[in-house]
């Protein structure tokens, strides 16, 4: 059974903007944000996830996106270093929880950011993106506490700052990725370690990328019907949800959760 943590978009809002997809302009619809987020959580549960909760913060929009919390393997739980001041007032919140959780809290002593599983993702290795949120010398760090390889991907297209807006492996042989996201150089290295799908650029902009895979079940969002089909041909089952107002956050159905196993 795969655990994933979510938290409550209570005070979800677009209140700052740290990247392009936000715009203080286009602000979100509260009813439709409500109901997405649960969508989201009942479409997960049905694809056979368990979801754990943790409980919102007033003046922290986006607490919702739990992948940034950090990254957690065997559980050692890595809390992220934000890049942005905005967002770096939630690793008490995260950290409380983790340990309270039970889970063994490593803090990297260091300046340099990182935005955990939004940056750092395990196919048969680890990827880990940056060039946005994560510097590549974290990985560095974080490979001597996992004992293992983490392969740097450089992220050169800034509607794609986050490696999980833009890659996701499905299992240790097969992912799929927007190409432009990438370097020459990464999508080399990305090509030594497994096959992929190379996902239409209007559907990487829907954020087809960010799907969350609960063993033959993805979840993505909405609108991107190429990336369906290619999921269905490798004998995936496809589950989409509507998430317009955490676009609005360049964030969807994959930022909003958290494998805790
Ligand atoms: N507004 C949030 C930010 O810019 C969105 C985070 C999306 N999270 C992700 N794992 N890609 O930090």
């Amino acid at each position: 059974m795969s655990r994933i943590l979510m938290c409550p978009p209570t005070y979800f809002g677009i209140e700052y903007v740290i990247n392009p997809w936000m715009d203080m302009a286009n602000q979100v619809d509260n009813n439709l944000v409500s109901t997405q987020w649960n969508t989201l959580k009942d479409t997960l549960e049905e694809a056979g996830a368990e979801i754990e909760l943790i409980e919102p913060q007033p003046s922290l929009p986006d607490m919702v996106f739990t992948a940034n919390a950090g990254l957690l393997r065997n559980n050692i739980f890595i809390p992220s270093r934000f890049k942005f001041p905005e967002r770096q007032r939630e690793m008490k919140h995260w950290i409380q929880w983790f340990i309270k959780a039970g889970y063994e809290v490593k803090e990297i002593p260091t300046e340099l950011p990182f935005e955990g599983a939004g940056d750092a993702l395990s196919g048969k290795v680890l990827f880990g993106g940056y060039g946005f949120r994560s510097s590549k010398e974290i990985y560095k760090e974080i490979e001597d506490i996992f004992s293992s390889e983490i392969i740097p991907l450089y992220l050169v297209d800034d509607r794609f700052y986050h490696l999980d807006t833009c890659f996701c492996p499905l299992s240790e042989e097969f992912a799929i990725l927007y190409e432009g996201a990438f370097d020459e150089e990464s999508i080399r290295s990305l090509k030594e370690h497994i096959s992929y799908f190379s996902v239409p650029e209007q559907e990487a902009a829907r954020f087809a990328c960010n799907a969350v895979v609960i063993e033959n079940n993805v979840v993505l969002p909405t609108g991107c019907p190429e990336t369906e089909r290619h999921l269905q041909s490798k004998g995936f089952t496809t589950f989409t949800v509507d998430m317009s107002e955490f676009l609005k956050s360049g964030g969807a159905a994959k930022c909003l959760t958290l494998k805790l196993s």
